[in-house]
């Protein structure tokens, strides 16, 4: 380590957060294509809302409602405040958390907001590396760094895109399945293969599946574009950020790519409601994750402001199963779909979710 690269990374970091709770750094034109999901109205449900049963077991851990925190920060005591806000609201209501990249903690052992247990003793906690440095490590290293902070699980980030146009951002992406093979083969518990905003394609998909990987975050396109968060961090004409902005897969189309293979799948990026939470869970994901909008409530409102954002998600969620004649999460799964010709145009040869495409819709 460069006697300085923890400082580095922590003001970065920093300037990580002022941006996306200030900055526009939502992609420009392109969606999550979640809004070329139709879910079929039954007028006659025949449910109480109260029979809606929201919950859902995740490795070995229950949740009120398939619904994560996604990953975010740690490392500083600005981060550990939100990390620490985060954990109560997911505690309170019985959803998962995921930390930011824990590389602090693997450079110097700074495990600020990496240890929420004290707060939230229950809920499902993701550990989180990027895959450079996963690569770097030993097994028993992120062993450690895994038990430290309490985690159930580890999240090694792919985050190509953001890294060609971080100054002094990872060249070298060598190497990633063999990490990803080892670390299947020794870590001890569950491994989330996970994108940053750009979506995981069907043959990374494939890839992942055929090295026996369970888990993946498909982390679409749609919502917080780290392309342009990096962009906003180093503005200048020679940046090739501005051409990159929008780069990536939809959520929604991440999810039809990755369509019958035999991975569980996560929907994170732009899933920023319960109605498109239930859309990404009708296209086969077994839970989502959401990032940008709760840094933003928990900037102005704390670890309430969380919390309400996170009820009125579960709320809609609940709302959009009772409407889809849906009493589980798992109902969502045989809903039969109505999907706009731009995400179908997404869809593998022969998917399985093509059995349950009832139309196919024009226009937005
Ligand atoms: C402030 C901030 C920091 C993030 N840091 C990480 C990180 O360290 N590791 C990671 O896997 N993803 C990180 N992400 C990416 C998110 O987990 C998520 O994949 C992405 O922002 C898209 O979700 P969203 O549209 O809900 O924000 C970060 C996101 C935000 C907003």
């Amino acid at each position: 380590m460069m006697p300085d690269e923890g400082a580095t990374v922590r003001r970065r970091k920093d300037d990580h957060l002022d941006l996306c709770i200030q900055g526009d750094v939502a992609f420009k034109t392109r969606s999550t294509l979640l809004s070329q999901v139709d879910l079929i109205h039954d007028a006659l449900p025949e449910i109480s809302f109260d029979q809606v049963d929201s919950s859902v077991e995740i490795m070995g851990r229950r949740l009120s409602a398939p619904i994560l925190v996604a990953a975010m920060t740690g490392g500083t005591r600005r981060a550990q405040r939100i990390n620490r806000d985060l954990a109560r609201a997911a505690q309170q209501l019985g959803l998962g958390l995921g930390f930011g990249s824990q590389r602090v903690q693997l450079l110097n052992g700074n495990t600020l907001g990496f240890q929420v247990r004290d707060l939230a003793p229950d809920i499902l906690v993701l550990g989180n590396i990027g895959i450079v440095q996963a690569r770097g490590a030993s097994t028993d290293q992120l062993e450690e760094m895994l038990a430290l902070s309490g985690a159930d699980a580890l999240c090694v980030h792919l985050n190509p895109a953001m890294e060609l146009v971080q100054r002094g951002g990872d060249r070298d992406f060598r190497g990633g399945l063999d990490t990803l093979a080892r670390l299947r083969e020794s870590l001890s518990m569950p491994l989330v293969v996970k994108e940053t905003g750009c979506g995981l394609s069907r043959s990374v998909g494939q890839r992942l599946s055929d090295l026996g990987m369970q888990w993946v975050d498909v982390s679409g396109a749609g919502g917080t574009s780290w392309v342009g968060v990096e962009t906003l961090c180093n503005p200048g004409a020679s940046s090739p950020g501005p051409a990159f902005w929008d780069w990536g897969i939809p959520t929604a189309a991440s999810l039809l790519q990755l369509d019958g293979l035999p991975l569980r799948k996560i929907a994170t990026g732009g899933v920023y409601n319960g109605l498109d939470a239930a859309r990404a869970l009708a296209l086969g994901a077994s839970a989502v994750g959401i990032a940008r909008p709760l840094l933003v409530a928990q900037n102005s409102g704390g670890a309430e402001g969380v919390q309400h954002r996170l009820e009125l998600m579960i709320s809609e969620l609940r709302m959009a199963m009772l409407l889809t004649g849906c009493k589980t999460v798992r109902d969502l799964a045989s809903q039969p779909l109505v999907l706009g010709a731009e995400l179908a145009a997404w869809a593998p040869p022969r998917s399985q979710i093509s059995s349950r495409i009832q139309g196919m819709r024009r226009g937005p």
